[in-house]
């Protein structure tokens, strides 16, 4: 596993965190390197001129290195996974445990890999809830920063006829695709690293569960994409911290906020 240290002053460590989760990163550890100075670790990509590409110009007084590091034992918490009932219809479960296999209950097997999103997170759980609940027969859904593609599956098995799916994290996109094929719905997702600027048409329903600086970012997008009758159910949002967000996203109005553990779930539309 490449992992990836950055240091920078103390001053900077909360933006130069912001840069890292905006780069695609899943997960960042901060360790205080001594008195002035932060030192932030996360996985951008396997290899190291990708992980820059990423990563961007480094502000004054910002270093970057790589290390290797053993996974086995990060693996350890596998074994401690159970199947994530996401509401009383809906079920996410790791594909290392047996199915559950309950009548009327949809479950959808998920192998994360190297991506975010095996379905316990609050911010996957409220957004699989809203992409179940919004999807109908035919419905065109877009899934911005897919991860391991999760949201895309339970759209296509919704009934979705069109999903795209993108995120800038390659290894999202394979963990999307290897997972539309364990469920069955390789042919209705278009998985990609394509930029959501380079995307036309018009969807039904967009979701995106990613952090705010990048939601307010892609907001121009976000709001170009969905169709004029159409959802957009943005995750990923600190509860009571996305105001900002909202506004970016202005005249779309808020149709309903849904809180869980400290994160919100808001969906929008356009009148
Ligand atoms: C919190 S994870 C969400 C994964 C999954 N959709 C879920 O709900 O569990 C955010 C994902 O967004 C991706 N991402 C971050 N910035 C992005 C951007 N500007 N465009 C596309 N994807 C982005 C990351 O690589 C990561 O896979």
């Amino acid at each position: 596993m490449r992992v990836l240290v950055l240091c920078v002053p103390l001053d900077d460590a909360e933006l130069a965190s912001d840069r890292l989760w905006a780069a695609g990163a899943c997960a960042v550890e901060e360790r205080a390197a001594d008195g002035s100075t932060a030192e932030l670790r996360t996985i951008l990509a396997d290899s190291d001129d990708v992980s820059l590409a990423r990563l961007g110009r480094l502000a004054p007084g910002w270093t970057v290195s790589f290390l290797d590091v053993d996974d086995a034992p990060a693996q350890t918490w596998r074994e401690f996974s159970e199947p994530i009932l996401v509401n009383d219809r809906l079920v996410v479960r790791p594909a290392w445990l047996a199915r559950v296999d309950s009548p009327d209950v949809l479950e959808v097997e998920i192998e994360p890999g190297g991506s975010f999103g095996l379905g316990d997170h609050p911010t996957t759980r409220v957004s699989a809830d809203a992409t179940w609940r919004l999807t109908t027969a035919g419905s065109r859904v877009l899934d911005v920063g897919c991860g391991s593609g999760v949201l895309s599956i339970i759209a296509a098995l919704r009934g979705a006829s069109r999903v795209v799916a993108i995120d800038i994290a390659e290894a999202a996109r394979e963990a999307t695709l290897d997972n539309a094929a364990r469920n069955g719905v390789t042919d209705r997702i278009e998985v990609s690293t394509s930029a959501i600027e380079h995307l036309s048409g018009s969807f039904d329903l967009v979701v995106a569960n990613i952090l705010a600086p990048a939601l307010v970012a892609m907001s121009a997008h976000l709001r170009r994409l969905t169709a004029p009758d159409g959802r957009l159910v943005l995750s990923g949002v600190l509860a009571g911290q996305h105001a900002h967000v909202i506004a970016a996203l202005a005249p779309m109005r808020v149709v309903t906020t849904t809180e869980l553990e400290g994160w919100a779930s808001v969906e929008l539309c356009h009148t």
